[in-house]
């Protein structure tokens, strides 16, 4: 009997152990599930007893600690979906950001919520971090935008001159001072990263992103882009730090005409030839000076150096930038850039992305592919475990880093922070910093404010859609007065005496006139842009703009030519018939900035920062 008792207890002791070991298995394969679909939450399997924090959680450790405590219990999955950075217009679904545990969404140029208000965008990343505390272990989403000159997309930000007039201002103070007011704005609405400075040095003025840089001296690109990101990423106490973007990594602005992968352009997206020398000296400075100033990220390009598409080179990431230039923070890949690098086969493409060195991938559509083919490299060894826990250990340093996990959410406290009368009157300083003198042999300028009789005429003379440029509202900008600020012509109006007539027509018809006005103002230059969509040959002005300086020569004493344009114009040909010739670049909301200068209450003080031949 005593035997049977003992053989009783050794069975049930057994039957309990292989129970044990078998829950054990089947758990440990369950947080290792490869397919995202079958993955169950298992919410809050790994949250403390006692509302304790983990230790990632307490921001009295180092940000260090925090990352190696939070990746040692993360599952394969969830790092994957730290490297993912998806387009929000491409979420199929609102909790996938939960069921994919993403870690990092965007608004590309144009992708706004409804409303486009701060209360819109605040809505809308609220909604997204909602999602990230149905998962496990709460990682909070990066949200990135291009404010390359301001919240652009927000209608009624503040839009700042775009950078190649910034160049122009020569002046690293004021442009920290305006990466400190765009990161209050992009802050009041929950949004901690932004894909901004470009730090590429333009070489070729067809390239339609000339005016995203700040010209064609890498010193200069390399002093401003600084203070750029110094502004951009200044400290706030109870707010995490806007991280800023040193883009596009390296050498996009040496591309060849004609030698673009996108069927569509001639110099975006194209190829570069130069050598690894010229490479350094010129359009690697920046980028150094910018690790050197702390940048959290640097995006690779589109385009590639010696047939090879930078999100696949191993070289410049991951010899050159993490392991010569020692840069700690994470490289994302731009839109599309991975599948670009073999763009019929996306395995082979995410797999050389990934061992090259890229962190972050901007998927930005097919995330749920993106998935399936981490998890066959990965299970593979295509990509190592190593890589893996790299990349993500990059990412989830700057979210500690930037205070994110101490608040991701983002209340209307801030909205008075958006369009403040002082982010106006910093982006008018900037304008008439900006503003260069071409050509006024004869002294025609600072023009009177009693003139008794002015004429302005002209494509951009009162329309803040062309005074702004592309990515404002829109990726290719905007027609019209469709947002908040002051067009060429309404700061003319404000700025002569009462008794001044000033009289505007588009197309400079003005048949009532018979004696010649004291001053004609033509305001031309170029429709808005952007990217590879602005790639264009020849530069010089539409049919309409020297129609328009045709008449008004007709009709003045002395003739102005206001340019409103991202880049060298080439008016060689117009420049003997014409007195004063003036480039305010794309000045943005604030018209005032123009007319400062041109009416003579601050004197002209910008400077070519790319070569502008005007005989
Ligand atoms: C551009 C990047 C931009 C990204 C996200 C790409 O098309 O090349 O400069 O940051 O889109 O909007």
């Amino acid at each position: 009997m005593l035997a049977f008792m003992k053989i009783k207890y050794i069975f049930l002791l057994l039957t309990g152990l292989f129970a044990l070991i078998y829950w054990s298995i089947s758990s440990a394969r369950k947080l290792n599930e490869k397919s995202v679909s079958t993955y169950s939450l298992e919410k809050n399997e790994d949250q403390p007893k006692n509302n304790s924090k983990l230790p990632y959680q307490d921001s009295s450790l180092s940000s260090e600690e925090r990352v190696n405590n939070l990746l040692s219990r993360m599952t394969e999955s969830e790092k994957i979906g730290q490297m993912a950075l998806v387009e929000r217009k491409y979420l199929g679904n609102i909790n996938d950001i939960a069921q994919y545990k993403l870690g990092a969404l965007l608004s590309g140029a144009g992708s706004l919520p409804e409303p486009n208000t701060p209360q819109g965008w605040t809505q809308m990343i609220n909604s997204f971090q909602e999602q990230t505390q149905q998962t496990r272990l709460q990682i909070p989403l990066l949200y990135g935008v291009d404010a390359v000159h301001g919240h652009g997309n927000l209608a009624g930000a503040t839009i700042f001159p775009h950078q190649i007039g910034l160049g122009a201002t020569h002046d690293e103070n004021l442009i920290k001072r305006i990466g400190e007011a765009v990161a209050k704005e992009l802050r009041a609405t929950g949004i901690y990263w932004n894909f901004a400075p470009s730090l590429d040095i333009a070489t070729d003025n067809r390239w339609g992103r000339t005016y995203e840089t700040f010209g064609s001296n890498p010193d200069l690109v390399s002093r401003l882009g600084r203070a750029l990101i110094q502004g951009l990423q200044t400290t706030s106490t109870n707010e995490p730090i806007v991280m800023a973007t040193a883009k596009h990594y390296l050498g996009a602005g040496a591309t060849k005409w004609g030698t673009s992968t996108n069927q569509f352009y001639f110099l975006d997206q194209g190829q570069s030839t130069i050598t690894e020398e010229k490479l350094r000296s010129t359009h690697l400075t920046p980028f150094k000076a910018a690790i050197s100033e702390g940048v959290f990220s640097i995006m690779a390009g589109l385009h590639s150096w010696n047939g090879e598409k930078m999100a696949g080179h191993s070289y410049l990431l991951t010899e050159v930038l993490k392991n010569e230039l020692g840069f700690k923070g994470f490289i994302v890949s731009d839109w599309h850039g991975v599948n670009q690098i073999n763009p019929t086969n996306k395995y082979e493409s995410v797999v050389k992305a990934i061992n090259s060195g890229i962190d972050m991938v901007m998927i930005p559509d097919d995330y749920k592919e993106f998935f399936e083919v981490m998890y066959e490299a990965l299970a593979k060894e295509d990509i190592s475990q190593k890589r893996l826990n790299d990349a993500v250990s990059r990412i989830l340093l700057a979210k500690f880093q930037i205070g994110l996990f101490e608040k991701s959410f983002t209340d209307q406290e801030r909205f008075y922070e958006i369009d403040l009368l002082s982010h106006k009157e910093l982006a008018r300083e900037a304008v008439r910093k900006s503003v260069v003198l071409l050509k006024d042999t004869e002294h025609v300028l600072p023009l009177s404010k009693n003139n008794s009789h002015i004429l302005v005429a002209g494509s951009s003379a009162d329309n803040l859609g062309r005074q702004s440029g592309g990515w404002t509202i829109e990726w290719q900008g905007i027609n019209g007065n469709q947002i908040p600020g002051t067009t060429i012509l309404q700061a003319i109006k404000q700025t002569v005496d009462t008794t001044t007539v000033v009289e505007y027509s588009e197309e400079a018809k003005f048949p009532q006139i018979t004696d010649l006005a004291d001053i004609g103002i033509a305001v031309v230059g170029e429709k808005p842009y952007a990217e590879g969509e602005g790639d264009q040959e020849k530069l010089h002005l539409s049919t309409e703009d020297l129609l328009v300086i045709e008449r008004l020569k007709q009709k003045s004493k002395k003739l102005i030519v206001l340019l409103i344009c991202g880049r060298p114009i080439d008016i060689k040909n117009i420049n003997h018939d014409i007195d004063v010739i003036i480039t305010a670049w794309l000045p943005g909301t604030q018209g005032s900035g123009v007319t400062d200068v041109i009416f003579g209450d601050h004197p002209f003080t910008g400077i070519l920062p790319i070569a502008w031949p005007i005989e």
